[in-house]
């Protein structure tokens, strides 16, 4: 987001250039830490408590309070994602963390309670109700790019833009129209509310201690009391008032996400969603939906302003297909390369960097027995950069998912995998691929201001000091 204009105008003026040869990599553990030095790195960036061995071991082991396995074995993560996922549910502690802010939602359910849901959700996310919202992506593409565009003209030609807040901004945009399109009046869920309610969540989530988010502590965190506050009250409420009206005036003629979840049946048993049911899962889409889509498109971004080579591939693919005009979702075909880079993008820097589940009964992973109760860590970064499984791991090379090129399966998992992938990932790509083309078509990078971003872990893989970049128009 444009937010802070004098900020950006004075940083367009005084930051160099990043001299920066490679994408930026987390520092992973060299060595065995103690608890003080692994309490002090948690909170510093709890993705550095993953050892470097993980990018070369198929499952690496350890205690910390509770015995925990990091696997990265395709093999192992088969059986715990797609062939007994029963076995290795979600965490207790992700659970517990997200529990008071989206209840017993799709995220979090486990068992018949998430089943049902995942039933009942599921058409809301099929391709042609995904084809049926793109015009609102395109929309949010566009009033992007017009608010970039008039940034660089009121900086006089070229401007440094923080893409990040920028790619939240749109993301949002869209994930308000598609959950509460035709919400309006005074008593509107309007998108700045919502906003300000989850970044008040997302603050309180992040005083939990990261070594209870990484699941590796044995104390359960209580959160419920921290996040008792103000801002999940407000974000219940609103979307409370959101669906209460809504059921008084009936579906909308282009029904969005909440008519679709209003009107989810489980096919097998025809159960309709409550009104908490709808409330949970509709602020779970807006929570899970956009800070993850605009991270892949930030790192995109922050990729292409320092491969120029590959910048220009995926602007001119852009500007062969669009030559001005908004990306929709007939373009998507033709725009291939356009997703390469974002796959890419979240192969280096994946949202949801690590993955976490409990243990549900004593097993054996790769020899390695596990018992019941241990915390199992799927570390996604680390599975993305594993030397065995990528060649040149740490480099950014769209072509790996050039049609027709093998990559090992099981290795590229950002969007998760098995009965539990995520529901969002059509969702996901689509946007991304239209802000993304859209925004490649009308705007030079320029190259990155001053210092990369640092890849923190806050509770999704954030781009810490932004991705600011030069831009100008074409
Ligand atoms: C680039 C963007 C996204 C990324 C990287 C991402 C990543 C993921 C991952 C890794 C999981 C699986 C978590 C696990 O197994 O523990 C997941 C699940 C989920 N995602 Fe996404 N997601 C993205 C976008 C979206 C969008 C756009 C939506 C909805 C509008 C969404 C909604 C969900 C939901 C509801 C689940 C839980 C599914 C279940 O357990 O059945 N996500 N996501």
């Amino acid at each position: 987001m444009i937010g802070d204009r004098q900020t950006s105008t004075q940083r367009a003026r005084t930051l160099p250039a990043c001299k920066e040869a490679l994408p930026v990599r987390v520092p992973l553990a060299r060595r065995p830490m103690g608890i003080r030095e692994t309490l002090a790195t948690a909170r510093r960036n709890v993705l550095e408590l993953v050892p470097e061995s993980a990018t070369v071991q198929p499952i690496v082991s350890g205690r910390v309070g509770r015995r925990w396995h990091m696997v990265m074995d395709p093999g192992a993560l088969r059986t715990i994602l797609r062939e007994r996922p029963g076995d290795y549910p979600k965490s207790d502690i992700t659970r517990a963390i997200l529990q008071p802010a989206i209840g017993d939602s799709l995220f979090i359910a486990n068992g018949a309670h998430w089943r049902w849901q995942r039933r009942a959700a599921a058409p809301a996310f099929n391709a042609r109700h995904i084809a049926a919202l793109a015009p609102v992506m395109s929309r949010a593409a566009e009033a992007s790019a017009a608010r970039i565009a008039a940034e660089i003209e009121r900086q006089g030609g070229e401007a440094v833009i923080d893409m990040h807040e920028e790619m939240v901004a749109a993301t949002f945009d869209i994930i308000a129209s598609v959950t509460l399109a035709g919400e309006d009046g005074s008593r509107t869920l309007a998108p700045a509310i919502v906003r300000k309610a989850i970044n008040d969540y997302l603050a309180a989530a992040a005083r939990v201690s990261l070594l209870d988010l990484l699941g590796i502590s044995s104390r359960i965190p209580r959160p419920g009391r921290l996040f008792r506050s103000g801002a999940i009250r407000r974000m219940h409420a609103l979307a409370e008032e959101a669906i209460a009206r809504r059921r008084r005036r009936g579906p909308l003629p282009e029904p969005d996400l909440l008519d679709l979840l209003i009107a989810a049946r489980d096919a097998e048993t025809g159960r309709a969603m409550n009104d908490i049911e709808i409330r949970d899962n509709l602020l779970t889409f807006i929570v899970a939906g956009h800070e993850t889509t605009a991270l892949a498109l930030a790192w995109s971004f922050y990729l292409l302003a320092f491969d120029e080579r590959v910048a220009t591939r995926a602007a001119t693919e852009a500007r062969s297909v669009l030559a001005g005009r908004v990306a929709g979702h007939d373009d998507l075909p033709r725009l291939g390369f356009v997703r390469q880079v974002i796959e890419e993008a979240l192969r280096l820097y994946p949202p949801a960097a690590f993955l976490t589940r409990t243990a549900a009964r004593h097993d054996t992973l790769l020899g390695r027995p596990v018992r019941a109760g241990d915390a199992i860590i799927l570390p996604i970064y680390a599975l993305h950069r594993h030397r065995l499984l990528w060649e040149r791991p740490d480099a950014f090379d769209p072509d790996r998912f050039a049609p027709g090129r093998p990559i090992v399966p099981m290795s590229h998992l950002p969007f998760g995998d098995g009965p539990r992938v995520c529901i969002g990932a059509r969702f996901a790509m689509t946007e991304a691929v239209i802000i993304l083309a859209t925004l490649l078509d009308r705007f030079h990078i320029a190259g990155l201001a001053g210092p990369p971003p640092r890849p923190v872990m806050i509770l999704t893989l954030h781009p810490v000091g932004g991705v600011l970049l030069r831009m100008r128009k074409r």
